[in-house]
């Protein structure tokens, strides 16, 4: 359990692990943001250090300090996101993904302050890529860990992004409930695993379900 010493269980493997909410400009004082604050993420690096694995953590704007020995890399847009990632992937052994990344960005970004006028606003939003999903599909040694933060039928969603994002475990959590997700110091989370076995656990503090995450890696590293 979380009192037995890890040890360095990860020593000489390179852990990446992605944090906070990505935001979309739409213009030079506005953009389209979320609530994840990042807790989830960092309490993921910090145990991960702690086992002596080499940490690098690529965060969307968060205000919580860095985790000793961890390395940050400071992104704004999912598309940035996804540029920091893949650049570090070839050399990775483990992606924990637990960012909430836009799935949509404004279409235009204006150069300007946009203006009010009368009447209504259109924003017109296009998709952003799926980096999760790329990463999947570019697979090769890593070991690959999603989150999946919903709000309605939780384990049906939850396993189909196991399979179309080739994820070795998705983390699942009801972001409905007041105690667990966005904002939390604590958590609730269900994990699948790619073979079909499942864990169910209870309210945790974000740090314990951290260390549970990189338990299951380790099997799985072997
Ligand atoms: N993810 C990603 N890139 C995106 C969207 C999501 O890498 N553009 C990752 C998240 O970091 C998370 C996993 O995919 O680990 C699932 O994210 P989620 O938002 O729950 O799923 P989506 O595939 O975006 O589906 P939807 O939002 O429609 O439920
Ligand atoms: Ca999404």
């Amino acid at each position: 359990t979380a009192f037995f010493a890890k040890g360095r269980a990860l020593a000489g493997r390179k852990v990446l692990v992605t944090a906070g909410g990505t935001i979309e400009p739409l213009d030079p004082v506005r953009y389209l943001g979320n609530r994840s604050t990042g807790r989830m993420g960092y309490a993921i690096a910090q145990q991960a250090a702690s086992r002596g694995a080499e940490v690098v953590l690529v965060s969307g704007p968060s205000a919580l300090p860095v985790p000793e020995g961890v390395r940050i890399v400071r992104v704004e847009t999912a598309r940035q996101m996804r540029e920091a990632v893949l650049k570090e992937y070839e050399t990775t052994d483990v992606v924990i993904k637990a960012a909430a990344v836009a799935d949509y960005r404004p279409k235009v970004v204006a150069a300007d302050k946009i203006k009010k006028q009368e009447g209504e606003f259109t924003l017109v939003l296009e998709r952003n890529p799926d980096i999760l999903y790329e990463l999947g599909q570019k697979k090769e040694h890593q070991v690959l860990v999603g989150f999946a933060a919903e709000t309605q039928h939780v384990e049906d969603y939850a396993k189909g992004k196991l399979q179309k994002k080739n994820l070795d475990f998705i983390v699942a959590n009801d972001v409905s409930a007041k105690d667990a997700g966005f904002g939390t110091e604590t958590n609730r989370v269900k994990i699948f695993a790619r073979d079909g076995r499942m864990w169910e656990y209870p309210l945790m503090s974000k740090s314990e379900i951290g260390g549970i995450i990189l338990d299951h890696v380790q099997e799985k590293l072997g």
